[in-house]
């Protein structure tokens, strides 16, 4: 084993990946041209209003989007902004919530709206990470989804998504391949963050209608020719 492979074995990280800037201009410019044409029509995907995008991503980490959009549009009628969310006792948010499951999410948004309404809501994805509850993906989500930043975000479909068509090496539930799945994501980001929320949007919209976890679409797939595990069988990472 040569010095710097040892050295990255050691440390548990793999190395950069080399993508090709242009196959990279392409894969964005054909997923967002098939956005337009095949979204799905979602409540949260009408509005920027970070509370609602908040709301909506908090539900979505454990719970299927069938389910969900019942459960937001009942929450919402009832916490219609962030500062009536904040004025409610934390047991009328969980009992809200009931039905949803993993209620720390309703407790920490309880907690998180009432440091919203004091300090206004953070628009970068590195500050939204301060906020209780906020992970990484929920961070860039809301950056990109309600402020247009031009911020990365892999949760598990746009993982599965971006290592099947750039880094088939790569496991996209690995911990330590996170980091070049992350940085994978950040490369594909368009110029503007106008066009990063349609672009992140595409992602998680591929993942869950074409390249999802047990069948591959390929045949319906617009990022098919760049794709380095084309038409490769289920079963295959
Ligand atoms: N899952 C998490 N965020 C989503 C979004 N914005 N659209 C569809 N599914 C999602």
């Amino acid at each position: 084993m040569g010095d710097a492979a040892g050295r990255r074995a050691r440390r548990g990280t793999r190395p950069a990946i080399r993508l090709d800037p242009t196959a990279l201009r392409t894969f964005g410019t054909k997923l967002r041209a098939w956005y337009r044409r095949h979204a799905r029509d979602l409540p949260w995907r009408q509005t920027r209003d970070p509370y609602r995008i908040l709301v909506s991503e908090l539900m979505l980490q454990q719970t299927q989007v069938a389910r969900v959009i019942d459960f937001y549009h009942r929450f919402l009628e009832r916490f219609p902004s962030v500062e009536r969310l904040a004025k409610a006792r934390e047991s009328q948010v969980v009992a809200q919530w009931e039905g949803l499951g993993y209620y720390a999410r309703a407790r920490n948004l309880h907690k998180l709206s009432r440091r919203v309404v004091r300090e206004g809501f953070p628009t970068e994805a590195d500050q939204l990470r301060t906020l209780p509850g906020i992970g990484p993906y929920t961070a860039g989500a809301v950056a990109t989804f309600a402020f247009e930043r031009r911020a990365p975000l892999v949760d598990t479909n746009v993982a599965r998504v971006l290592t099947r068509v750039f880094a088939p090496h790569l496991h996209p539930k690995r911990a330590r391949d996170q980091k070049a799945i992350w940085a994978i994501a950040e490369a594909t980001l368009p110029r503007t963050g106008r066009a990063s929320w349609t672009h992140n949007q595409a992602l998680m919209e591929l993942g869950a209608l074409l390249c999802t976890a047990r069948v591959r679409h390929c045949g319906a797939c617009p990022v098919r020719s760049l794709c380095k595990s084309r038409d490769q069988k289920t079963g295959a990472r």
